[in-house]
């Protein structure tokens, strides 16, 4: 996605015969976003990509919305989301609007019997807590603590986990998940000002090829639904691909702070862009150097965007009682700030260790039935001395 990749065999040309060792034929695929003029890769598969044997269940997994309209601050434990066996099952909506879903996983066990694949989202996963390798059609990739895994949709993938012990927050994104415009050339390439480059995005060098016939479950999801469908040959079978649209891979602890003498605002730690939300990374830095600086955030209304934080690690310096895994949630239309306390405690400090996800969602988030289950209700009055 990030720039050209190219994985295991392809002709010289594309569109041309590509032939096996057996004299027949390839099966050639473009794959590809935005119609014919977004990002795209052709891949080379074993068998033809198209053998639908079976459409068995469909079902709904849209969230049910608990509140359409908020405006309340809240705090959500992301921790206290109850494990469970499935990867599909274990991910419930906490917040979501007609761009995006924002989720939270505890997935106890690997995908062992099925493929999944959204068609219609991105989806960025980050791993806050769990290790193990995500398999695509596309190739592999080993992830671990701190990674965010973009997963394009269409993108074919399995989870495999080392343990039981996993901690995941995925943005499912309908619209395309982008590193930041501004920190590219015409040409796409990051620039020397960009606080990370092509060097730390991590890209699929393992590719898995079967040639196998079978019943293969794929459980696609589409439209807040997932269909069940069963495929005649196995959904691993490219023996290679080339083109700009692939899985890859970031470590957030490869994001290299921009700082300053005063306050510097979030967007030097924008991550990800869509034309409808933005991702940004908090992480340990060194401090404003102004000697009269106060790093501390000051008070802001985010006027046109509701801000969600994901608090991953670290010192949480501006928030009273917040922990890992929790999820602060400021709705556009009221200002928020530091807490009682907070703008005074950061003075003189000269580092934070922080460690952060936040999204910044330009339509109003809903809130979910999930996130009720684990909401902090008073949370909205912390503010008050
Ligand atoms: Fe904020």
């Amino acid at each position: 996605m990030p720039f050209y990749h190219s994985l295991g065999k392809i002709p010289p040309k594309r569109h041309t015969q590509f032939r096996k060792p057996d004299g027949s034929l390839y099966s050639e695929q473009l794959f590809g976003t935005i119609g014919f003029d977004g990002m795209y890769s052709n891949l080379y598969h074993e068998q033809r990509p198209t053998q639908v044997k079976e459409i068995k269940k469909q079902y709904s997994v849209a969230p049910k919305i608990a509140k359409a309209n908020n405006m309340q601050s809240y705090r959500f434990r992301g921790f206290q989301v109850p494990p469970e066996n499935d990867y599909l099952d274990s991910r419930k909506v906490i917040l979501t609007n007609s761009d995006c879903n924002i989720i939270l996983a505890a997935p106890k066990e690997s995908q062992i019997d099925y493929f999944y694949k959204n068609t219609d989202a991105d989806e960025l996963i980050f791993i806050h807590k769990g290790t193990g390798k995500l398999r695509t059609h596309m190739g592999n990739l080993d992830f671990k603590y701190g990674d965010y895994l973009l997963v394009p949709r269409g993108i074919i993938y399995k989870m495999d986990f080392d343990t039981e012990d996993n901690r995941l927050f995925i943005v499912e994104s309908y619209r395309p998940i982008y590193t930041p415009k501004r920190y590219r050339n015409w040409f796409g390439q990051l620039l020397e000002h960009s606080p990370f480059c092509e060097r730390d995005l991590r890209k699929p060098t393992e590719l898995e090829t079967y040639n196998e016939n079978g019943d293969f479950l794929i459980k696609v999801k589409k439209q807040g639904e997932i269909i069940e469908m069963v495929y005649a040959s196995h959904p691993f079978d490219v023996v290679g691909y080339d083109g700009y649209n692939y899985p890859y891979a970031f470590s957030i602890h490869d994001f290299e702070p921009i700082t300053g003498r005063i306050h510097q605002p979030p967007p030097v730690h924008q991550t990800f862009e869509t034309d409808a939300f933005v991702v940004c990374s908090f992480v340990p830095r060194l401090y404003d150097y102004h000697p009269l600086s106060i790093p501390a955030p000051y008070n802001h209304s985010n006027i046109d965007s509701d801000e969600v934080l994901y608090y991953v690690d670290g010192d949480f310096m501006s928030r009273n009682d917040v922990d890992a895994g929790h999820i602060s949630l400021h709705p556009a239309g009221i200002p928020h700030g530091p807490h009682p306390g907070a703008t005074e405690r950061s003075i003189g400090k000269t580092k934070t260790d922080e460690l952060a996800v936040m999204v910044d969602t330009f339509k109003p988030l809903k809130v979910t039935e999930e996130a009720l289950k684990i909401a902090d209700d008073t949370y909205y009055q912390s503010w008050l001395e």
